[in-house]
């Protein structure tokens, strides 16, 4: 089984229909419009994000978060991972009534119970959710900047990428930025190409949630390639959203041999019917991706880590030469 690593998971996106519905008994909500048949009930990206808000607002105690963390990251460590790096989104903490600081200082501990028992080494990504708007988004940099929990490591921005105008939230990028946090952005999934070179004109972040939309546009491919900017991708994720119709149609072997870097994601697996395990399975079936090629876009997600250079050094050596 190769060595993994994963860049890209909301964290709130982990959490799987049976853990749901158990939340949902637990604080008497009614999951039906929501889950049917052991399963997430949407159909396009808009419906995804209200069952993902559904699910979100069923994580209200520390525990709960706590608890979410370390199982996903524990079923991470049994299909292979080494290293994960989870979104959280401190508004859907305030929907469910948590402050940002303790669901942050939670989700922390239980990344290191997952550590404690898996080897697993985690960090967190603050994300504000474009959809929210300007203020929210520039409030969630801000907390990231000043939370002082040190697995928090970056900053990025998820949400509707249809809404707003991504000039708009520079801002909030700078405050992370200047707090030292790794820069990353969705761009290139909702919408096209321009997304994508507006947030390397704009945010310029050392990494791109998706981006696999710069396909559209052979000259972009060329900068993203040039500028070194790692994708995060989510082919599972992209299949079920219709951003692509399937595995053969998708962009990644081709960004790949452009000289784009690339790495394998699940983003809110349960909801896409996928697992890291199962991109890095779908990569091999049909990208044709040999066991060397699958550890060398492990060894791309390393480099890409928002982590300290010791603990990076030491998941390298891990992987070997
Ligand atoms: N939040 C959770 N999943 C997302 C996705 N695929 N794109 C943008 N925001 C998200
Ligand atoms: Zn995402």
């Amino acid at each position: 089984m190769p060595l993994k690593a994963e860049l890209h998971c909301h964290i709130e996106g982990a959490a799987a229909p049976d853990l749901v519905l158990r939340q949902a008994s637990k604080y008497g909500a009614d999951p039906t419009p929501f889950i049917r048949d052991g399963a997430f009930v949407w159909h396009d990206f808009t419906s995804f994000l209200a069952v993902y808000d559904f699910s979100a607002g069923l994580f209200c105690s520390e525990e709960d978060y706590a608890l979410l963390a370390d199982h996903y990251l524990t079923s991470l460590a049994r299909d292979g991972a080494i290293y994960s790096e989870i979104f959280i989104s401190p508004d859907h903490a305030a929907q469910a009534g948590l402050s940002a600081k303790a669901y942050a200082d939670a989700l922390g501990e239980g990344i290191a119970r997952a550590r404690n028992r898996t080897g697993i080494e985690g960090r967190m990504i603050v994300v504000g959710l474009r959809h929210a708007g300007v203020e929210a988004v520039e409030k969630a940099a801000r907390f990231a900047a000043r939370c002082g929990n040190a697995l928090v490591t970056g900053f990025g921005m998820a949400g509707d990428e249809r809404v707003g105008d991504l000039e708009d939230y520079v801002r909030a990028f700078e405050i992370a930025r200047e707090a030292g946090l790794g820069i990353t952005v969705h761009a290139g999934e909702l919408m096209g190409w321009e997304s994508v070179a507006a947030a390397l004109d704009h945010v310029r972040p050392a990494r791109i949630g998706h981006g696999v939309r710069a396909i559209e546009n052979p000259d972009l491919v060329r900068r993203v390639a040039g500028s070194g900017v790692v994708l995060e991708c989510c082919p599972g994720s992209n299949i079920a959203l219709d951003v692509f119709p399937d595995f053969a149609s998708h962009p990644f072997p081709e960004l790949k041999r452009a000289g784009c870097k690339v790495t394998l994601n699940s983003d809110d697996p349960p909801y896409f019917r996928t697992s890291l395990k199962r991109e890095y399975d779908a990569a091999a079936e049909h990208f044709g991706m040999d066991a060397a090629a699958l550890a060398a876009v492990t060894r791309t997600a390393i480099e890409a880590a928002f982590v300290d250079r010791k603990t990076k050094a030491a998941l390298l050596a891990r992987l070997g030469r």
